[in-house]
């Protein structure tokens, strides 16, 4: 079975970059018959699709400002994504509310990271609001995607410390690191329990 990854990013995309590097290093084409085809942005300035040019991935640029609605713009990244037929849809910082057909159409084969320890601090700023709370920690979550926002069966976790005097930026960088263990991780091991 070819197992097709469709990866959605709307900026620097460095969990694109994971995903595609342990792809490759890991095998994955051979091992699991699984292979990112394609990086599909909101934004044509997303430093990741360079990335993903350099690795050969075919990219699209679907600006959501071209769109007249939610659901207009929607309707249109359904045909780009199915264009390759994915076994896997995965949300590496593409920062969209999809709407609940878009949602409907993937379930089951749609997931997303998120930089907190859901269900605490969804939406956005969770670093700054991890602080301001006083968490000792903090971390991120691989989930799958339901029409509830940051919502859905968590997948994986990582969890890393707060440290004292922590800016957004510091911790943001430190949890953006285990994201990177993560959401390879969790890809391998959807991709294994598909038949
Ligand atoms: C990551 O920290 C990811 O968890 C977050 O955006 C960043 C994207 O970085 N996603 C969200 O906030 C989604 N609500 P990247 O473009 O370098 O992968």
């Amino acid at each position: 079975m070819n197992k097709n990854i469709v990866i959605l990013i709307s900026g620097s995309g460095s969990n694109m970059a994971a995903i595609v590097k342990a792809s490759r290093k890991g095998h994955w084409p051979q091992r699991l018959g699984a292979q990112v085809v394609a990086v599909i942005s909101n934004k044509a300035d997303a430093a990741g699709l360079v990335f993903a040019r350099d690795h050969q991935i075919a990219t699209a640029v679907l600006n959501h400002k071209a769109f007249g609605s939610r659901e207009a713009f929607d309707a249109a990244l359904m045909v780009e994504i199915d264009r390759h037929e994915p076994a896997l849809v995965v949300l590496a910082g593409f920062m969209r509310i999809l709407t609940p057909g878009f949602v409907q159409h993937y379930e089951d084969r749609l997931i997303n990271i998120h930089p907190s320890l859901l269900p605490a601090f969804t939406g956005l700023n969770t670093h700054q609001r991890a602080i301001d709370m006083g968490c000792k920690f903090a971390g991120a979550t691989v989930h799958r995607v339901t029409a509830e926002l940051d919502h859905g069966d968590i997948l994986d976790q990582a969890v890393v410390p707060v440290l004292l005097g922590d800016t957004a930026q510091a911790l943001a960088e430190r949890v953006l690191t285990q994201e990177h263990v993560i959401y390879p991780r969790a890809v391998e091991s959807l991709l294994t329990q598909m038949t």
